[in-house]
């Protein structure tokens, strides 16, 4: 690699490991001991916070944020503007490191290991949780090497052709560019793009995908494309995914989180519950549209 990968760190979203699952970041802690029940963690549970605050200097933007995200589910984020969705993805990965005045409080563990952790190398903790933004962001190189590019980096073994050929497959964009491989991916449409993003997200074998209103910018087909393709990564990815569109959350997620103004997570559930029979008067009220 020639190029300056440090221009991309901010867009980069995963470098590889070849073996996520014998990854030195984490180690797995036993969660059986736990306190009391309310500290108990489902069995398959991947993702928990518990009492997670976000400011960003004096502003608080989460305010004791508990949750159980389940293993190899897809699960919304939905609420207003501001009410912290994005914040909270990013402490997933801590890419809230990468802005000055924000600090994170409380826990917000992976399989049981708290990322915010002294000894946790957010480098490799962000090989382990990708992310998809809102503008699809290829970097300006060929379709293949938009894909090639974590593997690359990190050294990668195994056919690489192969394996930037299958997360195209699974990205569902193999058959519209598997002749024009070494096309610029900036050439694809917008919808194409965000599928070559995600591509570029799984070619790397992540455990964990977050993605930030990541069909917002794309027009009904392309929509229906990712959200189909959303729907076949959960069976061997955890999808996180802040929408504002209340139908894609109730038609693609297993589990979806309400967050309200103020950085409150005001009501967690299945989907059907959220939608149908909210306990929460103020989700009933959001998800009715009569705020929000
Ligand atoms: N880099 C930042 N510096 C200062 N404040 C920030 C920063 N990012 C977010 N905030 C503030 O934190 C709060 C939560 O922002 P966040 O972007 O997480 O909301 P959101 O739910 O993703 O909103 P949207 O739906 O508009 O994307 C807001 O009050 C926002 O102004
Ligand atoms: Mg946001």
């Amino acid at each position: 690699m020639t190029d300056n990968t440090a221009d991309y760190s901010d867009q980069s979203t995963q470098r590889d490991t070849s073996d996520p699952t014998n990854d030195d970041m984490l180690v797995e802690t036993d969660v059986a001991g736990a306190a009391t029940e309310s500290d108990q963690v489902a069995a398959d549970t991947i993702i928990r916070s518990r009492d997670l605050d976000v400011f960003y200097g004096a502003e608080q933007a989460l305010d004791g944020i508990d949750i159980d995200i389940p293993e190899n589910r897809v699960t919304a984020i939905i609420g207003p503007s501001g009410c912290g969705k994005s914040t909270f993805l990013r402490c997933v990965n801590r890419m809230n490191d990468r802005i000055d005045n924000c600090r994170v409080e409380g826990e917000l563990s992976l399989r049981g290991k708290n990322v915010y952790d002294d000894d946790v190398d957010p480098v490799a903790l962000r090989r382990r949780v990708g992310m998809v933004f809102q503008e699809p962001n290829p970097f300006p190189k060929s379709i293949y090497d938009n894909v090639a590019y974590g593997l690359e980096i990190q050294d990668v073994e195994g056919d690489h052709d192969e394996i930037v050929e299958e997360a195209l497959k699974r990205a569902a964009l193999w058959d519209e560019v598997k002749d024009q491989l070494d096309s610029s991916g900036l050439d694809l449409s917008g919808g194409q793009q965000q599928r070559l993003c995600i591509a570029r997200a799984i070619a790397v074998d992540p455990e964990v995908i977050l993605m930030d209103e990541p069909a917002s910018a794309l027009d009904p087909v392309a929509t229906s494309k990712i959200e189909d393709l959303i729907e076949e990564l959960a069976e061997d990815y955890t999808v996180v995914i802040v929408t504002h569109n209340m139908q894609q959350a109730a038609r693609i997620s297993d589990k979806t989180a309400v967050f309200l103004t103020g950085g409150e997570l005001v009501e967690f559930g299945d989907t059907n519950q959220i939608f149908e029979n909210p306990d929460n008067q103020r989700v009933e009220d959001y998800i009715t549209g009569k705020f929000g």
